[in-house]
């Protein structure tokens, strides 16, 4: 049976009007993760963070991939009313991670502690294609909009994934097409990193898929 999908039904309180609700392309990166739960069982990640955690849903869905291990699950994002709905989606999910918030810009402040720490990294980017200029305009907007080729606040993470990655390391990305997943895939296959397109599906206009990245 596969595992529920964590509770955020409380996004509908008015404090949470700009916390991206979870949709096709959040569902489909748990679908990715609860694929691949035999390996990351027996891998036991232990220090997991998922970066622009928004609703919660998906650090909530990590906790109970991982389960019954102990991992510490950090959700970092740079809205503050996601962060605290990660921390009410968090709190309600059984698990046996320890889940920890923080407001950040990607894992910024943490960088120095985090470098080569990281087993499990996750990131559902703002991937849009926007003119520049609505980057981070509103909370409400940070949550999609991503520039040029929809990779402006991606481009940003692209170097510092090889140096956050422990050994063995995992990063799985959500990205449409108009983001060329293939020139991110060569761009961390560059630097070692093992790459592969593990799912993808249509939703609407968007083709949708999930990036792996092995350390
Ligand atoms: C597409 S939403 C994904 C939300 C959630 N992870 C999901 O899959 O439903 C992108 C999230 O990234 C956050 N975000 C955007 N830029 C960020 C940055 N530079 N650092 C951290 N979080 C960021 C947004 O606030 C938003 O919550």
């Amino acid at each position: 049976m596969g595992l529920p999908t964590p509770d955020t039904s409380h996004l509908c309180n008015p404090k949470y009007a700009s916390v991206y609700e979870p949709a096709e392309d959040t569902y489909l990166l748990l679908d990715a993760l609860e694929n691949d739960r035999a390996e990351l069982q027996h891998l036991r990640p232990t220090i997991c963070v998922e970066i622009g955690s928004g609703s919660g849903c998906v650090s909530a869905f990590l906790g109970q991939v991982l389960a019954p291990h102990a991992s510490l699950v950090l959700s970092t994002d740079i809205n503050p009313a996601a962060t605290e709905a990660t921390r009410q989606t968090t709190g309600h999910t059984p698990s046996d991670a320890v889940f920890e918030q923080c407001r950040a810009r990607f894992v910024q402040s943490l960088v120095p502690r985090l470098c080569g720490s990281i087993d499990l990294l996750v990131f559902n980017p703002p991937y849009v294609v926007t003119p520049s200029e609505e980057i981070d305009v509103t909370q409400e907007a940070s949550a999609w909009a991503g520039g040029k080729n929809g990779r402006e606040v991606l481009d940003c993470l692209l170097p510092q994934i090889s140096q956050l990655l422990a050994p063995n390391g995992r990063f799985y990305l959500v990205v449409i097409e108009e983001n060329r997943p293939q020139e991110i895939i060569d761009y961390l296959s560059a630097q070692g990193l093992l790459a592969q397109r593990v799912l993808q599906r249509r939703a609407g206009k968007e083709h949708l898929s999930i990036l792996r990245f092995i350390h």
